[in-house]
C-alpha cells in the first residue's frame, strides 16, 4: 500500500507553499471568530516544525497571530490526549481557548480549573479570569505569609472607609491625598466628599491627586463639583505603554491608555516645572487588578511633595502602591481601604518593602 502523501507529488517549494496558505487560512479563521481554530492550527504548525524548522516568529508573521499564543496553541496539541480533549461521541467537551488558557499550570492545578470550567460550563475569558483571581490570591497569601512585623513609625494601613479616614486626620496636617479610588460611576460621588473632607485635612500648601479613570462628561462634571472645596491646580497624565494591560474606561467602553489625575489645592507655591505627562511601561498586576505601577506613583509623588511630607492615600488597594511609593522617596504615609481582605495584604506589602529598602541602605 502507498504510503504518499499529496503533498510528496509535489516540489518542496510548492509544498511548503500549500502549507503556509493553509496556516494563513486556518489563522484567518481563527481571527474573525469563526470557530476556534486552535487544534488545526497546532497540528499543522507542529508538521511545519518538523518538516521545515518554521519557527514561532515566522509564523506569527505569516498569521498575525502572536509568537506566544502560536507557541501555547502547538504546547496544547502536544500534550492533551485526544480521550481528554474528547466525550465518547467525539465532541470536544470544551472549546480549545480553554485548554490554552490552562497552559503552564501544574497537572493538578490545570486539572482543577478544567473541572471547573466543564462544571460551570465557563468560557474561556471566564477561565482567564479565574485563573487570575486565583493567582492573585496565592501571591496575596504567600505576600502576607512572608512578611510578618510592624510597620514602622509614620507608616500606617487602616482599615476604614475613605470618609471615615480622612475625618478623622487632625485638620491642616497633611500635604498630600493621592489617590485611585474605583472608576466607576457609582464613586463620582464619593470624590466630592473626598474632596470636601481633604479641605480640612490638608495643609495650606497640601494638594488632593485624584486619579480617574478616564474624561468623560460624568468626570468633567465631577472635577466642576471638586472645584466647589478646592480650586483646580493641574491635571497629570499617566501615560500606559501600549504594551500594558490596559482597563477599560468605563464610560467610553475605549481602553484607558492615559489616565488623568487632577491635582487641586489651595495653596500657590508654584507646582514644580516638569510636564503634565508621567510616562509607565512596566507591569504589576500580582497583587490586585487595580495595582498602578511603583515607578508612575513615585513620579507623582515627588512631583507633588517635599521628602518628610505626610502623604495619604484613603482607597490604597492591597497593593499599596502609593505607600510603596512614599516608602522609596522617603515620604510618611496613611494607606486606607474599606476592604476588610485588603488591608493585610496592604500592610505586608509595605513591611516587605521596609525591609527591602533597609537591605539595601
Ligand atoms: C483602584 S483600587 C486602588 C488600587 C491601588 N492604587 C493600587 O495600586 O493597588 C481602589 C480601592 O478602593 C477601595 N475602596 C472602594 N470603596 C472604598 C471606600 N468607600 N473607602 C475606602 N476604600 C474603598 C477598594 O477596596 C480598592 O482596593
Amino acid at each position: 500500500m502507498s504510503t504518499r502523501t499529496p503533498d510528496d507529488t509535489l516540489s518542496p517549494e510548492a509544498a511548503q507553499e500549500g502549507w503556509w496558505h493553509t496556516l494563513r487560512r486556518l489563522a484567518a479563521r481563527d481571527r474573525y471568530h469563526e470557530r476556534p481554530w486552535g487544534w488545526e492550527i497546532g497540528l499543522h504548525l507542529l508538521r511545519g516544525e518538523r518538516r521545515w524548522g518554521v519557527s514561532y516568529q515566522e509564523a506569527a508573521r505569516e498569521t498575525g497571530l502572536r509568537p506566544k499564543r502560536l507557541r501555547t496553541i502547538v504546547s496544547v496539541v502536544r500534550t492533551l490526549e485526544v480521550s481528554r480533549r474528547q466525550d465518547t461521541s467525539g465532541r470536544d467537551t470544551l472549546p480549545f481557548k480553554v485548554y490554552e488558557e490552562c497552559q503552564g499550570l501544574d497537572q493538578e492545578a490545570a486539572d482543577e480549573l478544567l473541572a471547573l470550567a466543564e462544571a460551570k460550563r465557563l468560557s474561556a475569558r471566564g477561565v482567564h479570569r479565574e485563573r487570575r483571581a486565583r493567582e492573585m490570591r496565592g501571591a496575596r497569601t504567600a505576600l502576607i505569609a512572608s512578611a510578618p512585623g510592624e510597620l514602622p513609625a509614620g507608616v500606617e494601613v487602616r482599615h476604614a472607609s475613605a470618609e471615615r479616614l480622612l475625618a478623622d486626620l487632625k485638620p491642616g496636617s497633611v500635604d498630600a491625598i493621592i489617590t485611585d479610588p474605583p472608576y466607576g460611576r457609582a464613586w463620582l460621588p464619593r470624590c466630592v466628599d473626598v474632596a470636601r473632607l481633604a479641605a480640612d485635612a490638608l495643609t495650606p500648601d497640601g494638594v488632593l491627586a485624584i486619579m480617574l479613570g478616564g474624561l468623560g462628561g460624568e468626570e468633567l462634571d465631577t472635577i466642576t463639583a471638586l472645584r466647589a472645596h478646592l480650586p483646580l491646580r493641574a491635571v497629570h497624565y499617566v501615560v500606559f505603554d501600549a504594551s500594558n494591560r490596559l482597563t477599560k474606561d468605563w464610560a467610553s467602553g475605549l481602553r484607558s491608555q492615559v489616565k488623568p489625575v487632577v491635582v487641586l489645592g489651595r495653596g500657590e507655591r508654584k507646582l514644580p516645572a516638569v510636564t503634565n505627562a508621567i510616562m509607565v511601561n512596566e507591569t504589576e498586576k500580582d497583587l490586585d487588578p487595580w495595582q498602578q505601577s511603583t515607578e508612575g506613583f513615585a513620579a507623582l509623588v515627588e512631583r507633588l511633595t517635599v521628602p518628610g511630607a505626610l502623604v495619604v492615600d484613603c482607597c490604597c488597594g492591597a497593593a499599596c502602591t502609593t505607600g510603596v511609593a512614599c516608602l522609596r522617596t522617603g515620604r510618611r504615609f496613611i494607606g486606607g481601604d474599606s476592604g476588610e481582605r485588603v488591608v493585610p495584604v496592604a500592610r505586608a506589602r509595605l513591611v516587605q518593602e521596609v525591609a527591602a529598602l533597609s537591605q539595601a541602605a
